[in-house]
């Protein structure tokens, strides 16, 4: 059984007083949760936020990382640096690179990889526009995006590994997919693994991401295969983070 796991992507949010704030908030009722929590902060924060969740039980983790191991890249990280700042976990290929970024999916496997080398777990993030969605080719989408990550691993790589659906029409929309299409995906999802390695479909979490909110929490993560959430704006909220974490039967 896997236990629940709850990730907040802070995206561009934050600043020195209103992280303190936050994780303090989150610190002190985290043992509330029933499932493990990893907050995933703008790297310019992660050795103030790294500090402060020492000892926390709450993971750390980074929004990307860089597709190369080091070099003349300006404004790049690269995964040792995240991993020298104690990450536990790096979100990779989120919509939002994606679309504003430019991102490929040649790139975003060649950040899995990168990720995993130092010792990271990539949450690797797939999902369909709202157009996709209407002419039915959710799966199609969805299949290549796995495809070209599932690729470059190795089947025992594959176990190291967390998937995020995020539908990006439900992305910061309020419009959340219903548990049932969320399900119809993340069993997809899990088919995908399993054909890669037996073992991931078992150990792999696959989460939820898209207007995740307390009041909708609960319904998405009684499906069999949403293994937990990758949240954004309520993870800014402390107190709807743990509400989401603590919606769990
Ligand atoms: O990474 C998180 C997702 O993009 C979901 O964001 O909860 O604000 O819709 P949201």
């Amino acid at each position: 059984m896997r236990r629940k796991l709850f990730v907040g992507n802070w995206k561009m949010h934050g600043s020195l007083v209103a992280n303190g704030s936050l994780l303090r908030d989150l610190k002190a009722a985290a043992w509330e949760a029933q499932g493990d929590l990893a907050v995933c902060v703008p790297a310019c924060y992660l050795a103030q936020c790294s500090e402060i969740l020492i000892r926390s039980g709450i993971a750390l983790g980074a929004q990307d990382v860089s597709s190369h191991t080091t070099g003349a890249y300006t404004g790049e990280v690269s995964a040792r640096m995240l991993q020298d700042f104690g990450c536990k976990y790096v979100i990779v290929g989120h919509s939002e690179r994606r679309e504003y970024h430019g991102e490929t999916d040649e790139e975003i496997a060649h950040k899995a990889q990168r990720a995993m080398a130092a010792g990271l777990t990539p949450i690797v993030c797939v999902g369909e526009t709202l157009a996709e969605r209407e002419a039915g080719r959710t799966r199609e989408v969805i299949n290549m995006q796995m495809d070209a990550f599932l690729s470059v691993l190795e089947p025992e790589e594959t176990n190291d590994l967390i998937v995020a659906y995020e539908p990006i029409w439900a992305i910061g929309t309020g419009m959340t997919a219903t548990p049932e299409m969320a399900q119809e995906v993340h069993a997809m999802l899990r088919e995908k693994l399993v054909e890669k390695s037996a073992e991931a479909g078992e150990l792999v979490h696959i989460l939820y991401g898209g207007s995740m909110r307390p009041k909708n929490a609960r319904e998405l993560l009684q499906m069999p295969d949403i293994d937990g959430g990758l949240i954004g704006g309520a993870s800014l909220i402390a107190a709807d983070f743990l509400a989401i974490a603590k919606s769990v039967l």
